[in-house]
């Protein structure tokens, strides 16, 4: 932890790699924790006294008491889900009236935008993305087109006719598609009972903190204050380096921080990089070392891969080391976490992708091509641990990590060997 800069945790595969666990188990060493990009579509998963939360669009350091919480410039709002998720934590006794911050150019999701996320998934059928229907490219879409609406805009006098304008060009866009507004329903409900909780939410959300997010965190890191910026999703779900057009809408790599936060390159400082032992995905999307035997079965079932947004279940497979590799040269990851090693406790055997098949040639980068098409992976296998891990290492185990840290080059300072918050062992 360099003093004056902030360390970012990412996920390097495609979500899910435990971010929350880790966030949460990280936050007694920071003053502050940021979200920078993403939105609702992302559940960050924190465990600790048998209690279990999921957080969509908060930062993991709520649950340590005297942490701040900002949610950055980058990070889309959906003002009912987040004010449900704040009322949710309020119950559980935690109160984020004075630790939750939010940025004023943190842009707004409509429930438009949700209808749209529908409609375009419907328009692509067999193509869809697999989105979480929280209207993540819509919104996106709409702030790079410049049409969005921000935190900030809540407090204007015609914000409710601006509301109205971007509404009615988002009903044009959604007729256009041929979707049927009529009938349509957001979480359970009709639309325009939705809408209204969704104002409620605007009215909620103004007994919150917003803030100019960039002199907040550039002035906490000149005063000293250890911050630490939460990724959502995973490098291969980014907008420009994952797996297009089955990505996510955002940069979810390191630079991301930068523009998500205001943060300027020269104040970045550890970037952790986290993994889970095998690989997972949700949505459409080429994964080259899934499985579709009862190996990927076991993963499942081990690991509970089901969505923590969507509940919806994870294609899961091998760990895909040319595509770790890649997402920590995209982001000059420095320490590596490795999660859920004991979901493979019981494996005699492991697999992991040391190359790729593709046009004949055996390649360890990822080609163009890689975004639509599945490569063939080139494994090479590893002899199971066959044992439970409590607290320390066993040898096999050990020598998994070495072959993974040899192929990557950076170290793996931190295994998590189950989800609650004290289940990590530092190397
Ligand atoms: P995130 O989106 O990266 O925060 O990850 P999710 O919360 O969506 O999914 C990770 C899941 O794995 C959650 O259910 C965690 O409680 C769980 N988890 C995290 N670390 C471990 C681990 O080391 N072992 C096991 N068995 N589960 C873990
Ligand atoms: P966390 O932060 C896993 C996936 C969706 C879909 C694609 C685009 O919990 O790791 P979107 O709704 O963003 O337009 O969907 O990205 N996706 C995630 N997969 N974990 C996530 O977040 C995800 N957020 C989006 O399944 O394939
Ligand atoms: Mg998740």
């Amino acid at each position: 932890m360099d003093n004056h800069k902030i360390d970012i945790l990412l996920g390097l595969q495609w979500g899910d790699e435990g971010k929350g666990k880790v966030v949460d188990a990280l936050t007694p060493n920071y003053d502050i924790v940021c979200r920078f990009q993403g939105g609702p579509n992302a559940g960050h998963t924190i465990e600790f006294e048998g209690k279990k939360f999921v957080l969509h669009n908060i930062p993991s350091g709520v649950l340590t008491p005297g942490c701040v919480n900002l949610i950055g410039n980058g990070v889309i709002i959906e003002p009912h889900i987040l004010k449900g998720e704040i009322e949710g934590l309020r119950e559980a006794g935690f109160d984020l009236r004075k630790t939750l911050m939010i940025a004023n150019r943190a842009h707004l999701i409509l429930p438009t935008h949700r209808a749209m996320d529908a409609a375009n998934e419907k328009a692509l059928g067999k193509m869809k993305v697999g989105t979480t229907l929280k209207g993540i490219g819509p919104t996106y879409t709409d702030k790079t087109a410049r049409k969005g609406l921000r935190i900030g805009d809540i407090a204007s006098a015609d914000f409710r006719e601006k509301y109205e304008n971007l509404k009615r060009a988002h009903l044009q866009q959604i007729a256009g598609l041929g979707f049927e507004m009529q009938g349509f329903q957001l979480d359970g409900l009709d639309f325009a009972e939705y809408e209204k909780l969704w104002f409620e939410g605007i009215e909620y959300l103004k007994q919150y903190q917003f803030v100019d997010g960039e002199y907040f965190i550039n002035d906490a890191l000149d005063a000293g204050k250890k911050v630490l910026a939460e990724g959502a999703q995973g490098s291969m779900l980014d907008v420009d380096f994952g797996s297009y057009p089955f990505v996510t809408s955002s940069n979810v790599i390191a630079a991301g921080v930068c523009s998500g936060l205001g943060v300027a390159p020269s104040r970045i400082g550890k970037v952790y990089g986290i993994f889970k032992a095998y690989c997972t995905r949700v949505g459409t999307g080429p994964f080259p070392t899934e499985l579709f035997d009862e190996t990927g079965e076991m993963l499942r079932q081990n690991g509970h891969e089901f969505g923590a947004t969507t509940g919806r279940p994870r294609r899961c497979g091998w760990l895909d080391l040319p595509a770790l590799k890649y997402a920590v040269m995209l982001s000059g990851v420095t320490d590596l976490m490795m999660m859920k090693s004991d979901v493979m406790d019981d494996f005699a055997t492991l697999k992991v992708a040391t190359a790729y098949r593709y046009n004949g040639q055996e390649t360890k980068q990822l080609p163009f091509a890689a975004c639509t098409e599945t490569m063939e992976p080139v494994y090479t296998k590893i002899p199971g641990w066959q044992q439970k891990i409590d607290g320390k290492i066993p040898q096999k185990l050990e020598d998994y990590i070495t072959f993974i840290e040899n192929y990557v080059g950076v170290p793996i300072k931190f295994v998590s060997y189950g989800p609650d918050r004290t289940q990590n062992i530092i190397r």
